[in-house]
């Protein structure tokens, strides 16, 4: 195949409240983003959440940058506090409009909205009162905030993810959401977290199902195929806990109904499994997705752990200098990441991996034959503004057109994979390393101290992909 299907989505993303600022604006009360982000603000001297790319005031502006580039599709978080400031109760009708008013001006520039309704910015009021996903009522407060933004927007969006990246989550549960300090050493709340968004998930695909005409759900994934570190059999079988533990726990729960088995063994042997209460599995098991959207940025890599490792749930190099991670996320006696040596990086010493892509989809296709989606995968790099407001990110080009490469292989070998939106449509505040790392296709002239006017510029990436959609990736072996 050298031409993508007609009806292929060729989009990009972003998220509330990395992309929109407007934090306290208009009705809207802050999410726990708002908060932990002015925590890194004054612990590393990144930007806050309060004005980010400044989409709120730019909406029309960068919906007339995605028509320039091409882009059929733009996925897109809804901020929850925005329109529900409590978390509950009494609705924001500006922050409703806000999102009627760019859902209206994508559709009239033909480009499909594609809603993710949770990404990590739940309300502070709802942390505040009960400690937001760590209490059950989150999930009833869930479902009032879905009914009503899936109900504001049924005639208009087709295409809903629900919750971003729940293992992600599970992970660095501290930057995705606001952990009372007693809290932070008991470990089992992350898996119980967990739960509570299994079961908002379920709730969320049901109404999509009951509201929306012909809607089509499912959840977002944070996605690494795990290698191992040799051809060792200890390190094999670590590369399989690896997986199971990050991969298919969160695949089983949403495409079978089910906890997966090997998983949630090593989790109770641990005391880190989560509470389930009677009828939770039930409405798991009756709710149904209808796609798998997929993030996707690296692989990993594990190898064979020891019983007397110290557990650590994760790994991050906030620097940007190559090799300075601070540590490789454990299970002791399970698996161990680690580096894989036959792999570039980035500067933040994630693995540049395109055949992962085309791997993971073939696989995952394979296990549980829904229709895939892409709605992540870029580099975060150091771009540089030139004295003549041009961006030369090659090393994007470079990145997308090899990863893009292997989606064609993966449909070529039947994989249904309907659309593909890089991360970042636009420069945003990133989660973890602030305005220093940038993603996007568009540049948002703003540094972490100065916000200047966030005037946008189209980097040489943006050129490049909006060739490659015109040529419906024909042009992508030029
Ligand atoms: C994904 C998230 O995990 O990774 C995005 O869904 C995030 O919100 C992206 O921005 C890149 O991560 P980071 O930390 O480099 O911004």
């Amino acid at each position: 195949m050298n031409r993508f299907p007609n009806n292929f989505m060729w989009g990009a993303s972003t998220s509330a409240y990395q992309f929109e600022g407007a934090a306290h604006l208009d009705g809207k009360k802050s999410s726990q983003q708002d908060i932990i982000n002015k925590l890194n603000e004054e612990k590393y001297g990144f930007a806050n959440a309060e004005i980010t790319s400044d989409h709120y005031h730019h909406f029309k502006e960068d919906v007339k940058l995605m028509k320039e580039m091409g882009l059929n599709a733009y996925r897109f978080s809804i901020s929850w506090p925005r329109v529900l400031p409590d978390g509950t109760g009494k609705v924001n009708e500006k922050g409703l409009q806000f999102y009627n008013d760019l859902i209206d001006e994508l559709i009239r520039n033909k480009i499909e909205p594609i809603v993710t309704l949770y990404h990590y910015d739940c309300p502070y009021e709802l942390v505040k009162k009960y400690g937001g996903w760590l209490n059950r009522q989150i999930i009833y407060d869930f479902e009032e905030y879905c009914r009503l933004v899936i109900h504001a927007f049924k005639d208009k969006v087709k295409y809903w993810t629900t919750i971003n990246e729940q293992g992600i989550i599970v992970q660095f549960w501290t930057k995705k959401c606001l952990i009372d300090e007693k809290d932070q050493k008991n470990d089992q709340l992350r898996y119980q977290i967990n739960h509570h968004m299994n079961l908002a998930h379920a709730i969320a695909c049901n109404l999509v199902h009951e509201l929306v005409p012909g809607g089509l759900v499912g959840p977002v994934t944070g996605y690494s195929p795990v290698y191992p570190a040799s051809n060792r059999p200890e390190d094999v079988l670590a590369a399989m806990n690896a997986h199971d533990l990050r991969n298919t726990f969160y695949l089983d729960i949403w495409f079978k109904g089910q906890y997966h088995k090997a998983a949630m063994t090593y989790l109770e042997k641990q005391g880190l499994a989560p509470k389930i209460k009677e009828g939770d599995m039930e409405l798991i098991q009756k709710s149904k997705s209808d796609f798998l959207a997929i993030n996707y940025y690296r692989s990993d890599c594990a190898c064979a752990s020891q019983d007397t490792d110290q557990l650590r749930f994760m790994g991050i190099n906030l620097t940007g200098e190559k090799g300075k991670i601070d540590g490789y996320e454990t299970h002791p006696g399970f698996y161990k990441m680690c580096k894989n040596d036959k792999l570039e990086t980035t500067q933040w010493d994630w693995a540049i991996d395109p055949t992962g892509l085309e791997y993971l989809l073939r696989d995952i296709y394979t296990r549980y034959q829904i229709p895939l989606i892409i709605t992540e995968n870029g580099i975060g790099a150091r771009d540089i503004l030139t004295d003549d407001f041009k961006i030369h990110d090659d090393y994007r080009i470079d990145y997308m057109r090899e990863h893009i490469r292997h989606i064609r292989n993966a449909i070529d070998y039947g994989v249904e994979v309907l659309g593909y939106c890089p991360w970042s449509a636009f420069d945003v505040l990133s989660t973890t390393n602030g305005y220093e790392k940038r993603y996007g296709l568009i540049y948002v002239d703003r540094t972490n101290q100065d916000i200047k006017e966030c005037k946008r510029y189209r980097k040489d990436s943006s050129y490049w992909y909006e060739k490659i959609i015109k040529s419906k990736g024909e042009l992508l072996d030029e």
